[in-house]
């Protein structure tokens, strides 16, 4: 591979830090947002503001690589030709950020034509903590190494999910799922940012997580931690190409419960 990975993950680490400031100046203001797919999906001026930092940042260090950003759509160099795509969340949590809930991040993915995760990097600025990784070197957070946890059986974890913007109009909305998951763990969570959900896996805090109709600028930084702290990340049916999950559906764990979590999901999703 011609790209040096490592740097890489410096640059992004810088753009994220970069970024923060933006997020939390509006953090701090009366917020205006609009509804995209309906009244409970909304974006803020600080996702398109964040957004609008990290692309000028990523055409800056990267003129040849394609970007995909949740609010913008496909920037950069031409899809057709760019060797590497970036995959972007300037905002992810929107609905916490909104509600001034301290829980929420920033997302930067890099991967190759074929949508495989190389570069991941999350910030998640109120609590300073940056996640980071990269396919063969690691993961870490605040540059300190990390590792999935321990836990072997479903009913000693505690997992993590979230529900889709249409889940009062497609019934394929999660909440059976999440019922089984309450009674067979020792606790299920709801934070609101896939990105950090995925990063708490990577760093042992949460055992396990799931989700369905997630979008790749959602998923794919947290599972490059993930994978290299020592987890496991696929679709609802074990498949771990990213290029073929269906439905956004995703399985992040520590790899021990894994399959339970698996077994779970098959009895129970639609
Ligand atoms: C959302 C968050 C949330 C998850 C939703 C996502 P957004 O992203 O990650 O935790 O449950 O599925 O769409 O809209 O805040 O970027
Ligand atoms: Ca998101
Ligand atoms: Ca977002």
């Amino acid at each position: 591979m011609d790209l040096n990975l490592q740097e890489i993950r410096r640059i992004a680490e810088e753009i994220a830090l970069n970024t923060a400031p933006v997020l939390m100046d509006y953090y701090q203001k009366p917020l205006q947002y609009t509804s995209k797919t309906s009244k409970v999906d909304i974006v803020t001026e600080a996702d398109k503001a964040s957004e609008a930092r990290i692309v000028a940042l990523l055409q800056q260090h990267f003129p040849d690589h394609h970007i995909v950003g949740e609010e913008g759509g496909g920037m950069g160099a031409p899809a057709e030709t760019a060797r590497y795509f970036w995959y972007v969340d300037p905002l992810d949590g929107t609905v916490n950020f909104a509600n001034h809930i301290p829980m929420f991040s920033i997302s930067l993915a890099l991967t190759d034509r074929e949508r495989r995760p190389l570069v991941g990097v999350v910030y998640h600025p109120v609590a300073h903590e940056l996640y980071s990784g990269a396919i063969g070197h690691g993961a870490t957070l605040n540059d300190t190494p990390l590792r999935v946890s321990q836990a072997t059986e479903l009913i000693n974890s505690v997992v993590a999910s979230g529900f889709p913007y249409s889940k009062a109009i497609d019934p394929d909305n999660n909440i059976r799922e999440w019922g089984e998951f309450v009674t067979r763990t020792r606790g299920t969570r709801r934070m609101g940012s896939a990105a950090l959900d995925m990063c708490y896996v990577a760093a042992g805090r949460y055992d396990g997580y799931w989700e369905q109709k997630l979008h790749p600028w959602d998923y794919l930084a947290g599972a490059v931690c993930v994978q290299e702290a020592g987890g496991q990340v696929t679709d609802y049916t074990g498949k771990d190409d990213p290029s073929i999950y269906q439905h956004g559906r995703i399985v992040a764990s520590n790899g021990h419960i894994h399959d339970e979590m698996i077994a779970l999901l098959a009895s129970t999703a639609s």
